[in-house]
């Protein structure tokens, strides 16, 4: 299947030509997908809700022990090797990093990362010679972020601010993309998949947990921003999810861990998944 190329045109940058020329016109072969509308106010909920979370964190209202996401998906070890900031602030739905078999010296690259909780774990892992990048739009949440790289004294990790939609990184420097409870609160989920397969080198991979379901969503929870800060609203059905990988270019789709969500109980709650999987770009 070919890969289908696009270009995020973000108010946040101000301009809409982005790095490789594109005015998104349509007189060339990329697609531009414009933020508006109920995207917008998708976006500032989503920066809204993980902004004060990531307050709260800062000031240690939030203690890994009181972090049910954070208690579920990481071994006590991994927590006692966090600050309690990066580990109360985890909003995760699952441990990417313990089935990725980060290896010493590699680049990884945090999707969502939020208060760093993934990419600390990442770096343990990859050591002096490698490195790890987070990358999140809310401002809060990289700034706390920061502050817990500073506690954990993690030098390999730089946090940036940015769009999972626009990723700030050159194409082909990355070995290993990870990304945890991020890519459902996207609207352009394929446009994530689209940018993690020209950061990644060729051969390299992704690890990501991903809210999804198995059947389509009421139109009440789709329409609900606040369905959707949550993660829930919006969550792609699995085969959509699935194609949309496999759209972008990336080969051996494999899914590693696939666990009935323990959120609510409204009657589509039963067909909200907590899926983890990995897939590969193409060596050649
Ligand atoms: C559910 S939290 C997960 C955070 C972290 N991965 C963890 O496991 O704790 C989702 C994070 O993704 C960020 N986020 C959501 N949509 C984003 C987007 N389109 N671009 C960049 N960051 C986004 C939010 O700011 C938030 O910090």
């Amino acid at each position: 299947m070919e890969a289908r190329k696009f270009v995020f045109l973000s108010p946040d940058y101000g301009s809409s030509i982005t790095e490789n020329g594109c005015c998104g016109s349509g007189c060339c072969d990329f697609e531009a997908v414009v933020l508006s509308g109920n995207a917008k106010d998708i976006t500032n909920a989503v920066k809204q809700r993980y902004g004060a979370l990531a307050e709260r964190a800062g000031k240690r209202g939030l203690k890994a022990s009181d972090n049910k996401a954070s208690d579920q998906f990481y071994s006590e070890d991994q927590r006692l090797a966090l600050t309690d900031e990066a580990a109360g602030a985890s909003t995760g739905c699952g441990n990417p990093v313990k089935v990725a078999d980060v290896k010493t010296g590699e680049t990884v690259l945090d999707l969502g990362c939020g208060g760093g909780i993934d990419c600390f774990l990442a770096a343990k892992s990859v050591g002096n010679t490698g490195r790890v990048i987070g990358v999140d739009m809310t401002p809060r949440m990289i700034s706390l972020a920061r502050n817990n790289a500073k506690k954990l004294n993690a030098s390999n990790v730089v946090f940036k601010r940015g769009h999972i939609e626009q990723i700030p990184q050159d194409e082909t420097t990355v070995d290993l993309v990870i990304s945890n409870g991020s890519i459902s609160q996207s609207e352009w989920k394929h446009l994530v998949f689209s940018e993690i397969f020209r950061i990644l080198k060729a051969g390299g991979r992704f690890v990501i947990s991903d809210i999804i379901t198995t059947e389509p969503l009421p139109d009440s929870v789709r329409d609900s921003t606040a369905r959707w800060v949550e993660g829930v609203g919006g969550a792609a059905v699995k085969r959509s999810y699935l194609t949309m990988i496999e759209a972008a270019g990336f080969v051996d789709v494999e899914i590693l861990e696939e666990r009935a969500s323990t959120r609510g109980n409204e009657e589509w709650s039963s067909s909200v998944v907590n899926l983890t999987l990995r897939a590969h770009k193409p060596a050649k």
